[in-house]
Order: structure tokens, then C-alpha cells, then sequence
């Protein structure tokens, strides 16, 4: 009983503190902002929040009003804040999910004996999505791939429960484009569109690029898929095409290779080397060295070892947030033995052989049963002079 009245007093306290705070040490109370309004001009998910002061603040001219916006990041999951003089903002929005946004408004200046005054609520708005198209038909695994910082293209996976019929629109906006643009070229596989290709059509980078794919099909249209990426962010370097080994001076190999050709900056790339050992012994070891620097210097160990490189790029993390790593290059190796590229075409030739073999030896041994069944026959009619003949097949 004690302990409860005591928490009692204490959350009064409290109470009674917060009220004293803000009416004697602020001198003043102020509301949060009105008529909230989120416009969507068509950007695919750049919206715009436009606002009204509190009624009551309108009249008060000696004082610094600005607003806290705080609206929630789906790409993130968390809550943006920043604080504007200005009464409208534009933020990119996830719409497949809740717009949410919230106002507080923010005085400072001579109204508020130099300090700083927060309205203690904030006005929200709360927008669903429109649920549009028929549930079940969006897309899966929609990605994209920056080539080389010269062709984008991005890819999807139908979803099975669509029909043939089904027709598939993926269209795009950024800010330098003054309305929303349709996928210049799509990519076709057995009659139905997979994906889009760019075709070397620019796309600014540091910039969101919005996508929208929906579509129509005989039971309506389909539920739309909203992405918003930036370019950057989506590179997969070239596959690189020179790379030399040679020995060098106190048994060690240096390797060094020659950068795609491409936009990728060089300063932008950094590197995988896959180092293959293999001893004398048949003894094997796999190491993956990453490096800026486009060369390296393998210490060898036994003369007699063989060595064989192949290296990979990505785009460090000082010029994007993600990458792709690029396909591996050609394996090369030291002493080259054999020619690495020509390793499945050997294959190929050894198939042929036994293939080829395979099938004399089946007819060889069709003719010795055919010959040994008719030797049995004649020498059942004959003798036992013909008995050289099976085995000489035999043998
Ligand atoms: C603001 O001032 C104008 C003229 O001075 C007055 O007519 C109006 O009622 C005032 N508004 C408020 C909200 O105090
Ligand atoms: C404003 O601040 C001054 C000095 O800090 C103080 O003397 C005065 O009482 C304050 N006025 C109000 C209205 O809070
Ligand atoms: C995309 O277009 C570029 C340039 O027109 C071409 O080189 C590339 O092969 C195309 N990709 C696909 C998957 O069609
Ligand atoms: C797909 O989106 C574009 C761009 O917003 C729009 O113009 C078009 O009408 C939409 N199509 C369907 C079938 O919803």
C-alpha cells in the first residue's frame, strides 16, 4: 500500500513538473500542425506532404517557426525525422505499404525567451494503400543488375498462378524525367515478358529510380510491385580478360590483370584473387586474397608446384552501398601443363573414344558369341578340331 502511494506521488511529481516546464520555464505552449495533405503526382512513390501552422500561431510574427516531419521509412523500418521552415516535403514511399506521417511544430526565437519549444503532440496522417489488382499475382524476385555502369537490366519471376494471357507493364521515373516512363525494350522468354532492358538508355546515379510492374490480365489488373533503387548500387563489374602470370625474382609469382573495359571508375573497384595450389603430392589448397591494388605476389614454396589464378571485382564501398561480384575470370596456372580452356573439349574427345571404343568391343563380342555358337554346332557335327577357333576369340 505504502509502495503504491509513493508511486503515486511520484508519477503527480512528474506531472506536475512536465506542467510547470511548460507553462513557466517555456512560457509557452504550441500545437502541431494542420491539414495534412500527401499528394501523389504519379512518380511511383514520390510523394509530396504539404502542412498548415497551427491556427493559433499565425498572428505570432516574432517567432522562428519550423516543423518536425517524421514519416516512416519502409525501406528502412524505421521513423525519418527532419526538421523544415518550409510547409511541404518530399520523401519516397513504399506504395505497396501504410504511408504514415507525423507534424510537430518547433518555435524558437524572441516568442520563446531564446529557447526552443516542441508541441507536445503531433498531428498524423495514416494512408493505406489503394488495394488495387487481384491478390495473388504479384511478381517475385524482381532485380537488377547495373552491367558494367553501361546497360541496367532488371529481371523478375512470374508468378505461377498467372495466366498466359497475363500482360506485364514495368515502368519507370526519376527526377530528371518529367512523367513516367514506359521500359524501353523488354526481355522475352517463350512469348511472355521476364524482364526489362535498358538498353544503354542513361540512368542517373544518386538518385532514387522508381519502378512500378503491373499489368492487366482477363481478371483484372495485377497487383502493382513498387521498387525504388539507385544505379550505384546495383553494378556488377565486366569479367576481366587480361590477366598475366609470370616468376619472378626469389621464387615468386606475380600476377597482375588489366581492369574491364567499362564506366566503372577504377578507384570504384576492388578484387577477389582465388589462388589454387597443387603439390607434388596431389596435396591442394584453395586461398581467396582480396586486394585494391591490381597485382600480386605469391611466394612459392616447392619448385615443383603448380599454381593457378583467377580473379573477380566488386565495387568497394566508398563509391556504393551494394554491389555485385562480376563472374570470375579465365583461370590461368603455373607451370600451364595443359591449357585450361581447352579442358572440356578434351573431355569431350575422351567421351568420343570410349564411346567409340565401347562399341567395338560390343560388336567384337557379338561376332565371338555368334562364331563360338556356330564352332559348338559344326564341331557337335564335325569334331573337335574347331576348338582353336573359340578360343582365339576368347583370348
Ligand atoms: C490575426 O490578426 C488579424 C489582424 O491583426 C486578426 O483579424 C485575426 O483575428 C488574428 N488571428 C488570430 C488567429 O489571432
Ligand atoms: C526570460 O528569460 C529571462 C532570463 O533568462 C528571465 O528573467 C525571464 O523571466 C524569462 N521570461 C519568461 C517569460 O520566461
Ligand atoms: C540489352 O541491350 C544491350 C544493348 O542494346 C545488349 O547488348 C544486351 O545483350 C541486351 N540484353 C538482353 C538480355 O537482351
Ligand atoms: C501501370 O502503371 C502506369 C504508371 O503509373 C499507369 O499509367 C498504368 O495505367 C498502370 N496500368 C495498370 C493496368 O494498372
Amino acid at each position: 500500500m505504502e509502495n503504491k502511494s509513493v508511486i503515486h506521488h511520484a508519477v503527480l511529481m512528474l506531472l506536475f513538473i512536465t506542467w510547470w516546464e511548460n507553462i513557466y520555464c517555456n512560457g509557452l505552449k504550441v500545437d502541431p500542425p494542420e491539414d495534412i495533405v500527401v499528394v501523389d503526382p504519379g512518380h511511383l512513390g514520390h510523394l509530396e506532404i504539404t502542412w498548415s501552422p497551427p491556427s493559433n500561431l499565425i498572428n505570432m510574427t516574432q517567432c522562428q517557426k519550423r516543423y518536425q516531419l517524421e514519416y516512416f521509412n519502409t525501406y528502412q523500418d524505421s521513423w525519418t525525422a527532419i526538421r523544415t521552415t518550409q510547409r511541404s516535403y518530399s520523401a519516397q514511399f513504399d506504395l505497396m505499404k501504410d504511408v504514415r506521417v507525423r507534424l510537430y511544430t518547433v518555435l524558437s526565437g524572441a516568442c520563446t525567451n531564446g529557447t526552443t519549444v516542441k508541441s507536445e503532440s503531433y498531428s498524423e496522417l495514416v494512408q493505406k494503400p489503394p488495394s488495387t489488382g487481384v491478390v495473388g499475382t504479384e511478381v517475385k524476385d524482381f532485380s537488377c543488375v547495373f552491367y558494367n555502369m553501361e546497360n541496367m537490366e532488371c529481371k523478375w519471376k512470374r508468378n505461377p498462378k498467372l495466366s498466359a494471357a497475363a500482360q506485364q507493364n514495368l515502368y519507370l521515373w526519376h527526377k530528371k524525367l518529367k512523367r513516367v516512363e514506359e521500359c524501353p525494350k523488354y526481355i522475352i522468354s517463350r512469348g511472355i515478358r521476364i524482364g526489362c532492358n535498358f538498353s544503354g538508355k542513361a540512368l542517373p546515379e544518386f538518385t532514387d529510380i522508381n519502378l512500378c510492374l503491373n499489368g492487366s490480365s482477363p481478371h483484372g489488373s495485377l497487383k502493382p510491385t513498387f521498387i525504388s533503387l539507385q544505379t550505384q548500387n546495383q553494378v556488377k563489374p565486366g569479367t576481366t580478360e587480361r590477366l598475366h602470370l609470370q616468376t619472378g625474382p626469389n621464387a615468386q609469382l606475380q600476377i597482375h590483370w588489366e581492369r574491364p573495359a567499362g564506366n566503372v571508375p577504377a578507384h570504384c573497384l576492388e578484387w577477389e584473387v582465388e589462388h589454387d595450389k597443387e603439390e607434388p603430392d596431389g596435396k591442394t589448397e584453395l586461398k581467396q586474397i582480396l586486394t585494391k591494388q591490381t597485382s600480386l605476389n605469391l611466394q612459392l614454396v616447392h619448385d615443383s608446384e603448380r599454381n593457378c589464378v583467377r580473379v573477380r571485382s566488386k565495387v568497394n564501398k566508398y563509391c556504393a552501398d551494394s554491389t555485385f561480384w562480376s563472374e570470375w575470370s579465365r583461370a590461368i596456372c603455373h607451370p600451364e601443363r595443359k591449357e585450361p580452356a581447352l579442358e572440356p573439349e578434351w573431355d569431350k574427345v575422351q567421351v568420343y573414344i570410349c564411346i567409340a571404343f565401347a562399341t567395338s568391343a560390343i560388336v567384337l563380342l557379338s561376332l565371338c558369341v555368334v562364331t563360338i555358337l556356330k564352332t559348338r554346332r559344326s564341331r557337335d557335327e564335325k569334331g573337335p578340331d574347331s576348338r582353336h577357333f573359340s578360343t582365339l576369340c576368347l583370348g
